[in-house]
């Protein structure tokens, strides 16, 4: 089945608000390049409204980076889907593995952020039927430690992060978007082989068809993330099994950024 290509652009706890309003500028300039590869950028949350205001009326989409649960509430220092929504986001990362290592996120916290985003995403298509399009997208990460895979425990660690994350959705979840980024690749510059990922991401959509039925696991997007740059993107894209990918280092630079979304083509 043909899935349309994403690449997303994950900026971490990097630029403010005013060097990611030049970036953002400078990578929209080649937005009428990009189709029919899809685009999605995550700055830090004080940099969303920056990017929103250069790629606003472009097809570039724009995305968070984590999200609570909850909509509203005494959660000090903590940001909901609909504050993102709000601000222009149609797109949010939960579950990286700089969230679960540092800050303690959980597959069942993460099960949590990945429902209220579903949820949110489906009360948006319900109330504006006419004009449908995805809203709050989650990019769901998951992913093994070197450890993990020098241990052979590569697909059970995958599988319980798919199995946990995905418990109970109660819903399709069409909108669904997963990245596999081994954690032994992220911020290395040692990424998976596509072999690597492509047996990996052909792991995951088998189980997900076990979860979800096969129809949906056919239409939902498997992104690589890990040490992805302009050089090895082009060898990543021509697996089958991978349909995109999310880009840290390599998307703060416009040039390269650019040049892995054309090789998605
Ligand atoms: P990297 O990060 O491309 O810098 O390895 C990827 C990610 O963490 O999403």
């Amino acid at each position: 089945m043909k899935r349309l290509r994403l690449v997303a652009g994950n900026w971490k706890m990097n630029t403010t608000p005013s060097f990611a309003r030049e970036l953002a500028y400078a990578i929209a300039r080649y937005a009428p390049e990009f189709p029919p590869v899809e685009v999605i950028l995550c700055p830090p949350f004080t940099s969303i409204a920056a990017v929103w205001e250069a790629i606003k009326g472009t097809t570039i989409r724009l995305g968070a980076q984590n999200m609570h649960f909850e909509n509203e509430g005494p959660f000090t220092g903590e940001i909901s889907g609909s504050m993102l929504l709000g601000s222009g986001c149609s797109a949010v990362i939960i579950g990286h593995s700089e969230r679960r290592r540092h800050f303690g996120e959980t597959d069942q916290l993460i099960n949590k952020k990945l429902k209220a985003a579903l949820l949110l995403n489906t009360a948006c298509i319900l109330a504006d039927e006419e004009s449908y399009h995805p809203r709050a997208t989650p990019i769901f990460c998951l992913g093994e430690t070197l450890e993990e895979r020098q241990n052979g425990k590569t697909f059970e660690i995958i599988e319980r992060q798919l199995k946990i994350g995905l418990d109970g959705l109660g819903f399709d979840p069409d909108q669904l978007i997963i990245a596999y980024e081994p954690v032994w690749a992220i911020g290395t510059g040692v990424n998976a082989t596509p072999q690597q990922a492509s047996e990996a991401h052909r792991f995951l959509r088998e189980k997900l068809s076990s979860l979800v039925g096969s129809p949906l696991a056919q239409k939902i997007r498997i992104l690589y993330g890990g040490s992805v740059n302009a050089e090895n993107a082009g060898a990543l894209f021509a697996e089958e099994e991978v349909d995109g990918a999310l880009v840290g280092g390599a998307s703060l630079k416009m040039d390269e950024f650019v040049r892995i979304v054309k090789k998605a083509k």
